[in-house]
């Protein structure tokens, strides 16, 4: 476990695909945790460099563009741009959010592959892959589309079938269909370049599994262990793909080929820092260069391999560049107990938060965080943020500066009081309150934030406590001294709870801090109980947190009913159309209003019901395959659909004279088709 003391900091938070909105789990997954690790960094004035941007390419983007009929250009231009604005509207404290489509990324990626193709580090391979001869492509698996060998799935992708789980490679799918043209895909020879993982396993184990046994988390290490204790070792991973969207490959022999997007984004780190170094005239090297700086990378969990096994294995071999010290990497988090899915609209979209819950962002920073997945998935319910606002941040940390903040305003017209002499419950409340910020560090320090946050509520509860205990508002009545000493108290604890609190609901303290007039805090300070001196006058303080109503969060799981709703309703799946036909052809059909006057189960048959039908010519007799949908005395008197004028057929001995017609859902179900009351039989139908 390293101990150092490092000079600067750059800390990572994982790309966003530039594919769609950011909604609660992106932030949960790495912005909110790296937000708060690095503010307190500041706050005690260390070097920092916070480091994100757009991840741009690969077929997240291609798909999507495929999908909303644009041009992968239109779609990162729009979602960038989206995106950016949301994160610095949330209050995400990056130093620079940068796109991979910047120039000076392509430079720095196609620089990287250079030096290890220069080195001799790559593996070429040719090897057959699907090629889409009428799109004129190859095909990467996410546009193979056939029927899963093992669960029969006739959807399943190129890479995994997502009804039954199984990771496949193309060339399993029976029946492969490109999804560009919807033709067979031939098989074609294509060469790339192999990174040979196995070249480093001996010292990613040593890097990852002995010397950060201590200090990284469990589900990281985990995951490590399973993919370097694998039985077969790490295997070589393609760094290229047969794409026209990405960075060119830099080699002569390789027109048509890209960078692997998980070669080139997280290279994005680098450049982005480079982007930001230029426009603030410093140079970017020592944070990614130097010895003493300490590079931590944010991500969520299926991110893992590509940050702690290839990009280490990539900037190892390039040579020069400091390794991650650490990769906190969150679990995921679930929304009222599904999996969150961009696709399925089933998300809290951020830009949709910030228009619908305005000047609130420090209540869904503080239920992202009170609740992270950090050791395990989680979930996020409209309930659980309503009750956190009310019994949390309303109830105590609310309650306690607000009684703080009021009471001095009505005793003392709104001035700091001065201190008395000190007894015994004071002195203790300001002994804890000293122990707090020590803790509430060594919490972050570990990256377990929501331990941290609950001792930020902790001290807040303490200030709760206090007053409670003092009651100053009936003090006043006999000992006005007495008042002031206590009050001054509570403000100066008031005020210590903002600095601690800052990295976690920086709206919030930003508030308090001008209530105190605090300029420039720093972590240093806080801990002190003379923090707010005497005689200073408090400034106004707007409202810290609000009650949030029932009919509030009800509206927003209603939000996610309806779209659940309108997504069913999508993906339904629907017989495709018949050939077209002729109006002609539809004339002949004679189909009418009948009345089912008798019904009765066909002996020894499980499906045929015979009815005996009125179709306003006369009765019938119809054979129909709807005794396991229908008892035959529900049927009796019904009014439904019939197609009369069907050849007679044959069947079990005997004659059946037109055929009912029947709705059926997705599942097979059978409705009855029920005309509209009072519809005389032997209508017809047109
Ligand atoms: O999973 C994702 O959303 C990726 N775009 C993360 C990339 S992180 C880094 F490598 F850039
Ligand atoms: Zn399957």
């Amino acid at each position: 476990m390293s101990k150092k003391n490092f000079k600067r900091y750059t800390v990572t938070s994982a790309l966003p695909y530039a594919n769609g909105p950011l909604h609660i789990g992106h932030l949960a997954g790495c912005y909110v945790p790296a937000d708060i690790y690095v503010r307190y960094l500041r706050s005690q004035g260390r070097d920092v460099a916070f480091i994100c941007g757009s991840d741009e390419h690969g077929v997240a983007i291609t798909i999507k563009a495929q999908k909303e009929g644009k041009t992968p250009q239109q779609v990162v231009d729009h979602y960038h741009e989206m995106m950016k604005k949301s994160f610095q509207e949330f209050g995400i404290s990056f130093d620079h959010y940068s796109r991979t489509s910047a120039q000076i990324h392509h430079e720095t990626a196609q620089g990287f592959f250079k030096d290890l193709y220069e080195k001799g580090e790559f593996l070429e391979q040719t090897t057959e892959q699907y090629f889409d001869e009428e799109a004129v492509q190859f095909l990467a698996d996410r546009y193979i589309e056939g029927t899963c060998p093992k669960c029969g799935n006739e959807h399943a992708y190129g890479d995994q079938c997502e009804r039954c789980g199984t990771s496949l490679s193309p060339t399993e799918l029976i029946n492969p269909k490109s999804k560009l043209s919807g033709r067979t895909p031939v098989l074609k020879e294509t060469k790339h370049w192999f990174l040979d993982l196995a070249r480093y396993q001996e010292f990613l184990k040593q890097w990852i599994l002995v010397d950060h046994a201590d200090d990284w988390k469990n589900n990281v290490l985990g995951q490590c262990r399973s993919w370097l204790e694998a039985g077969d070792g790490l295997q070589a991973r393609s760094m290229t793909r047969d794409l026209d969207w990405g960075i060119k490959v830099p080699l002569q022999d390789a027109e048509g080929k890209v960078l692997y997007v998980w070669f080139d984004a997280p290279i994005g780190y680098i450049s982005s820092t480079k982007e930001w170094a230029a426009e603030k005239g410093i140079d970017w090297k020592p944070y990614w260069k130097d010895e003493d700086t300490k590079l931590v990378h944010f991500i969520g969990k299926d991110n893992i391999v590509f940050h702690c096994i290839i990009f280490p294995a990539i900037l190892k071999t390039h040579g020069g560049y400091v390794l991650p010290e650490n990769v906190p990497a969150n679990e995921f988090l679930n929304l009222e107990g599904d999996k969150i899915s961009t696709s399925r609209n089933w998300a809290v979209w951020l830009h949709e938060y910030l228009q619908e819950f305005p000047g609130k962002e420090d209540v869904l920073r503080y239920v992202l965080t009170a609740n992270a997945p950090e050791t395990k998935d989680n979930d996020f319910t409209w309930k659980d943020f309503q009750g956190r606002n009310n019994s949390e941040l309303v109830a105590i940390y609310g309650n306690f500066v607000n009684r703080a903040v009021v009471l001095t305003h009505k005793f003392f017209n709104g001035i700091v009081p001065d201190r008395g002499e000190l007894r015994g419950i004071d002195k203790e409340v300001l002994e804890e309150l000293a122990g707090f910020p020590e803790k509430i560090s060594a919490s972050i320090e570990r990256y377990r934030f929501r331990e941290a946050l609950g001792l930020v509520m902790d001290l807040a509860r303490m200030g709760n406590k206090y007053l409670a205990d003092t009651e100053p508002w009936k003090e006043i009545k006999t000992d006005e001294a007495r008042t002031k000493t206590i009050l001054n108290i509570a403000l100066n604890i008031a005020a210590n709870l903002a600095i601690v609190s800052e990295p976690f609901l920086p709206h919030t303290a930003k508030k308090l801090f001008d209530l105190f007039g605090m300029e420039n805090p720093n972590w240093a300070d806080s801990g002190n109980g003379e923090l707010i001196r005497a005689n200073r006058a408090l400034g106004p303080m707007g409202l810290l947190f609000e009650k949030i109503e029932d009919e509030t969060v009800e509206k927003q799981v209603q939000k996610l009913l309806d779209s659940k709703k309108m997504n069913e309703a999508a993906n339904t799946p629907v017989t495709p159309m018949k050939e077209i036909i002729t109006y002609d052809d539809f004339a002949k059909l004679d189909m009418r209003v009948v009345t089912v006057l008798e019904a009765e189960r066909m002996p020894k048959s499980k499906k045929l019901l015979k009815l005996k039908v009125d179709i306003g010519l006369g009765h019938r007799t119809v054979l129909s395959g709807v005794a396991e949908h229908f008892e035959p005395e529900f049927l009796v008197g019904k009014q439904v659909t019939m197609l009369i004028n069907l050849a007679p057929r044959k069947m079990m001995g005997i004659d059946s004279e037109g055929m009912i017609l029947m709705a059926e859902d997705k599942d097979g179900k059978l409705k009855l088709l029920v005309p509209h009351e009072g519809t005389a039989s032997g209508s017809t139908i047109s």
